[in-house]
C-alpha cells in the first residue's frame, strides 16, 4: 500500500524542527516539505506580500498529491489560513501560539508570547487573546531578529537568554513559542527558564489533529 502523502510549509527551517516530531509520531508518511527561502523571514513582511508567495507553493502541494498540509508556519496560519482554506480544497492543520494552554497553566497571571511581529499583530492572535486569556497579562517581548538569527545558525544566546531573563522578572511563569523557528531553541530557552517558568509549542496538538484528519482519509 503507498503512505500518505502530505506537505509541510514554513518560511525556513522552522518546519524542519516540526517534521522531526511528526516523524517521531507518524514514521509511515510520505512528507514533502517546502520552503521559502527566498523570501524568509517572513515575519516583517505585509500579509499581501506572504499570501502572493504562499499561494503558488499551496498550489504546488496539491499538483504533487498531497493529501493535507501542516502549515508550519504561525505567521502564515494566524494571517491566512482561513482565506487559503477557501481558496484551495485539501485539508490543513496550522499552528499558532499556544494561548489558551499557557493561560490555563499560568499562576502568577502572566505570560508571555514569542512570537514574529506578523503574528502579534494578526486578528487571529488578538482573538486568542481576547477569548483564552482574559485577566491574563499578556507580554509580547521583542523576538523580532529571532527568526533571521535561527535561520542564518547565529544564534546569540546571550540576547535570547536576555529576553527571556526580562520577561520572568516580570512575572511571566508560561512562555510560549509562536514561531516554529524557535522550537530550533527550545532548550536553550528550557535552561534559562528552568525552575521558574514552563516554555510550551504547540508539536503535540498539532500531531494530534494530524492524526484526526488522516484518519478521515482513508
Ligand atoms: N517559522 C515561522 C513562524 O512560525 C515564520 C518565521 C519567519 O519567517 O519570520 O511564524
Amino acid at each position: 500500500m503507498s503512505k500518505v502523502k502530505i506537505g509541510v510549509f514554513d518560511s525556513g527551517v522552522g518546519g524542519q524542527s516540526v517534521i522531526n516530531a511528526i516523524q517521531k509520531a507518524i514514521p509511515d508518511l510520505e512528507i514533502i516539505y517546502k520552503d521559502d527561502k527566498a523570501h524568509v523571514p517572513y515575519g516583517s513582511r505585509s500579509v499581501a506580500q506572504i499570501h502572493e508567495f504562499v499561494r503558488p507553493i499551496f498550489r504546488e502541494f496539491i499538483d504533487d498529491g498531497c493529501q493535507a498540509i501542516v502549515v508550519a508556519c504561525n505567521t502564515v496560519t494566524t494571517n491566512l489560513i482561513k482565506g487559503l482554506r477557501q481558496e484551495f480544497d485539501i485539508p490543513m492543520i496550522g499552528m499558532e501560539p499556544a494561548v489558551k494552554p499557557a493561560a490555563q497553566q499560568t499562576e502568577s497571571g502572566v505570560i508571555a508570547v514569542c512570537a514574529t511581529p506578523r503574528t502579534l499583530s494578526s486578528k487571529r492572535y488578538r482573538w486568542l487573546k481576547e477569548n483564552y486569556a482574559e485577566g491574563v497579562e499578556v507580554l509580547e517581548p521583542d523576538c523580532s531578529d529571532w527568526a533571521l538569527m535561527i535561520e542564518r545558525n547565529r544564534v546569540e544566546r546571550e540576547k535570547v537568554a536576555n529576553r527571556i531573563e526580562e520577561v520572568i522578572s516580570k512575572k511571566a511563569d508560561v512562555v510560549v513559542l509562536g514561531c516554529t523557528h524557535y522550537h530550533w531553541i527550545e532548550e536553550l530557552i528550557r535552561e534559562v527558564a528552568s525552575g521558574r517558568a514552563e516554555v510550551i509549542q504547540p508539536e503535540a496538538p498539532v500531531i494530534a489533529q494530524l492524526k484526526l484528519v488522516l484518519a478521515q482519509l482513508v
